[in-house]
């Protein structure tokens, strides 16, 4: 099928509309969530009109055809990015699928091979967004474990020339994210899992920046656990997935307890479920799961690789178009090569908000801030950058309304 820019905004309703007093909708905040199409929107809504009962329970028809539903959509998103259903756990976001791993490592009592001591490490990145730092700064705190890193160099990629300083025999957990979601730098994963697994230690992904843009195959990237979340893919939100190794979830102890979990309970103790309903504590968030399905099927319908190739098109036309405003620095690689669709940026010094208001003025929607990155924005010398971040969506006509209303921002604030 070939991929067709005009074709694909049909399918999402919010095109339809304008901002700021009747101007065209540029929406270049993808990487904070994306739109949605009509089948996602509807799979919800039909879920809620049709099928509506709590999955797992009940004896009767409706939830049957829920648990069908539910079932299915955990079928979708294994073979989206190439696990098994017993490996996808749904959570609420990819937030709760991350401190769902870090809190079931903090669970784990001694002899299990989660277990962590003092003399242990973790191990993470200076560009991570904080739903992947802090669960694990909270980890080594409670257990005394040393919280490492690998720095970030100043043309935007990880700097693992010490590697094997960094991961050591000690290190228990290696957490790194896939594609930043402020530089838009795609990381060298193979080198990163080949030096974890010599030392025995899990690699955790945050996939939030890649999986919908990408095709993402956990079996391929050798990683032990992969979160991301349904929102940024197209789907709902309140909709996550932790997908883990069959063995590993086996062995790591559960995060929340409840109804659903259990495989038997006394007043004293209780046991648990098979995986993945061990990690599935309470009614879940059914129809969000089955719109994530949609979304994951709408996706795969496309073929993830055009989707690549798509946002690599788009990225390579913001990079020239973009560089050549006077003034801006460009917070990401300049090179068009292992990265991603977004592009950080400040322009003169003129304020983050200052920009994004003013370009919203023009139609433009854009993130302005740390991005949930504050240590990386430190590490660039920025208090806060504007973000541009692309999708299937988006075209070169996106592109040229942003450059425009930047050299408007440049006018308005006097700056050349
Ligand atoms: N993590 C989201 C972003 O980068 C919200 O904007």
């Amino acid at each position: 099928m070939s991929f067709s820019v005009v074709e694909i905004r049909k399918d999402f309703p919010i095109f339809e509309r304008t901002i700021r007093d009747g101007k065209r909708l540029v929406y270049l905040d993808s990487g904070a969530t994306s739109q949605k199409p009509w089948v996602v929107i509807n799979a919800e809504s039909d879920f809620y009109s049709k099928h509506n009962a709590a999955v797992h329970r009940g004896a009767h028809q409706l939830a049957e055809e829920a648990t069908d539903a539910y079932e299915g959509a955990r079928e979708i998103v294994a073979k989206f990015i190439g696990g098994q259903e017993s490996e996808i756990v749904f959570t609420k976001s990819a937030t709760e699928s991350i401190n769902l791993v870090a809190y079931a490592i903090g669970n784990a009592e001694p002899g299990n091979r989660f277990a962590l001591t003092a003399s242990d490490s973790i191990v993470v990145t200076e560009m991570e967004h904080h739903a992947n730092l802090i669960p694990w700064q909270q980890l080594a705190a409670r257990t005394g474990a040393q919280l490492k890193w690998f720095n970030v160099t100043q043309d935007c990629r990880l700097d693992l020339s010490n590697i094997d300083q960094v991961i050591t025999a000690n290190t228990k957990v290696v957490a790194v994210t896939h594609q930043s979601n402020v530089l838009g730098t795609i990381n060298p994963l193979d080198a990163i899992v080949k030096r974890a697994h010599e030392v025995g230690a899990v690699v955790v992904l945050d996939a939030c920046q890649s999986v919908p843009h990408m095709s993402v195959d956990v079996v391929a990237l050798g990683v032990d656990f992969l979160a991301f979340s349904g929102h940024k893919a197209v789907g709902p939100t309140g909709v996550g997935v932790l997908w883990g190794k069959a063995e590993l979830l086996d062995e790591l102890p559960p995060f929340l307890t409840g109804g659903s979990m259990i495989e038997n309970v006394t007043m004293t103790t209780a046991t648990w479920a098979p995986v993945p309903q061990k990690f599935e504590a309470g009614v879940p968030n059914m129809a969000q799961a089955v719109g994530l399905g949609a979304a994951c099927k709408y996706l795969s319908d496309l073929g993830m690789d055009a989707v690549r190739e798509h946002e690599i098109a788009i990225t390579g036309y913001a990079l020239d178009k973009m560089s050549a405003i006077e003034g801006i620095r460009i917070v990401g690689p300049l090179e068009n090569v292992s990265r991603g669709a977004v592009v950080s940026f400040t322009l003169a010094d003129i304020h983050p908000h200052d920009i994004g208001q003013y370009v919203d003025s023009q139609g433009v929607a854009v993130r302005t801030g740390h991005h949930c990155a504050w240590p990386l924005a430190r590490a660039m010398n920025v208090p806060a950058t504007t973000r541009a971040s692309f999708y299937l969506y988006n075209d070169e006509r996106d592109v040229d309304a942003l450059v425009e209303a930047l050299l408007g921002a440049q006018k308005y604030f006097g700056r050349f």
